[in-house]
């Protein structure tokens, strides 16, 4: 194994963006700190794949896990990597496949909000192409599709300054009426991913659609690491649904999942939620464990009832970490806070607290201001309150 530190450059925005990323330079420090001597280290929340490409330029074997499904292909390209002339004539195909003038139909009434007709029916007509000749099977084809997601935002009426999908008054300004080439943009983006990512990895890496509170299927993949390094979502702080939303439309039907199976399974996002879980089992020991939720369920009962539901889908969501990590094994996680029914809430703090019932113990810890990043991250829902997030390294026992 090569352990040495390359320097692993920042991606460019327009083929890396993914809501609440972890920066490069921060996923290559923990690496660098926490994870120089793993045989394999696991992302169990690998959005976009910033950890598991700073772990596989080093040679590290990788394994990623996430519930969205444009993060799961985020991830998959960057580790596997893939044929650069094998995706060439893949695309040849697949142009002369759409040229056919079959539409695979997106299944969304705001599609024409989003798109205009123009737009709309060449992208419906590259989804027929990709699922005829079934792209999310081979590494080539993956990449395509990626290309062909990424060109969902820069082919929408969406403001193209946002990390987040809304049209402001700029962009209409700037582009109402104006009709975008998918295939153009696809063809273009692709060839930015082959200078990144194309050609044959050196080290094994996986990357799993699945969601971590109900992990079963993996356990069958003999999937233990030495090493986690993660960082998880907080409590309604990204609604990571609605973040990738143009590109999951999109891309349902030719990746192999369905909308309205994933929609609920975010945790930290307020769909789905359930009042039974005032009175459950697991309530009193979650009020011990935050005593903010009493004060909470007095004036804003539906923030109390998400805290329940965030503190029980994390807590499953750690157990299932335990379960991958092998005695001894290290957990790292970057988590801050943030403000609910005007409480501040310290998630970091809570998670911590909840690891260490789980028989973590803690051996390390520091903050990262948000400022002093190189590229500080825009985010929603934290009225800007964030100031740093804490790192703090753990010892399963
Ligand atoms: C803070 S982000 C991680 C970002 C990542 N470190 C990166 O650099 O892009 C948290 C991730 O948790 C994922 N997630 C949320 N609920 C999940 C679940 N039930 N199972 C697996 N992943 C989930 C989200 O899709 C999101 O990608």
């Amino acid at each position: 194994m090569d352990n040495s530190s390359p320097k692993v450059k920042g991606l460019p925005t327009r083929i890396d963006r993914y809501p609440a990323k972890m920066i490069s330079h921060l996923a290559e420090t923990l690496v660098e700190k926490y994870a120089k001597e793993a045989d394999h280290l696991l992302d169990p929340f690998c959005g976009s794949g910033a950890v598991l490409r700073a772990g596989s330029t080093r040679g590290i074997r990788v394994t990623g896990i996430d519930v969205n499904p444009f993060g799961v292909l985020l991830s998959r390209v960057k580790v596997e990597g893939f044929d650069v002339e094998r995706a060439n004539s893949l695309y040849t195909k697949l142009i002369d496949v759409a040229n056919d003038c079959d539409h695979l139909d997106i299944e969304w009434d705001k599609k024409d909000y989003w798109f205009t007709p123009a737009t709309l029916s060449r992208f419906e007509r590259l989804r027929f192409a990709a699922s005829e000749l079934n792209l999310h099977r081979s590494k080539a084809g993956r990449a395509i599709l990626l290309a062909f997601g990424l060109a969902v935002r820069p082919c929408s009426r969406a403001d193209q300054r946002s990390p987040k999908p809304f049209i402001s008054k700029y962009a209409r300004d700037k582009r109402s009426g104006k009709h975008f080439n998918p295939a153009k943009t696809t063809e273009a983006l692709l060839k930015e991913l082959s200078e990144l990512y194309g050609g044959r990895r050196l080290t094994s890496g996986t990357v799993y659609h699945n969601d971590l509170t109900s992990i079963n299927e993996l356990r069958d993949e003999s999937l233990t690491c030495s090493h986690v390094i993660t960082s998880p979502p907080y409590v309604n702080a990204q609604d990571y649904f609605r973040n990738s939303k143009l590109e999951l439309f999109i891309l349902e039907g030719v990746l192999p999942f369905r909308i309205e199976d994933i929609i609920h399974r975010f945790i930290g996002t307020e769909r789905g939620v359930d009042r039974s879980l005032l009175d459950d089992d697991g309530a009193k020991r979650r009020r011990k464990l935050v005593p903010d939720l009493t004060f909470l369920e007095r004036g804003h009962v539906g923030q109390a009832v998400i805290l329940h539901q965030y503190l029980r889908d994390i807590e499953a969501a750690l157990t299932a970490i335990k379960e991958m990590l092998e005695p001894n094994g290290t957990l790292v996680l970057v988590c801050g806070d943030n403000l609910i029914g005007g409480r501040r809430i310290v998630t970091w703090q809570v998670l911590n607290r909840m690891l260490q019932n789980l028989g973590f113990m803690m051996f390390d810890t520091f903050g990262d201001r948000i400022r002093n990043r190189a590229v500080a991250p825009r985010r929603s829902g934290h009225k800007g309150m964030i100031k740093e997030e804490i790192v703090s390294a753990f010892r399963v026992q």
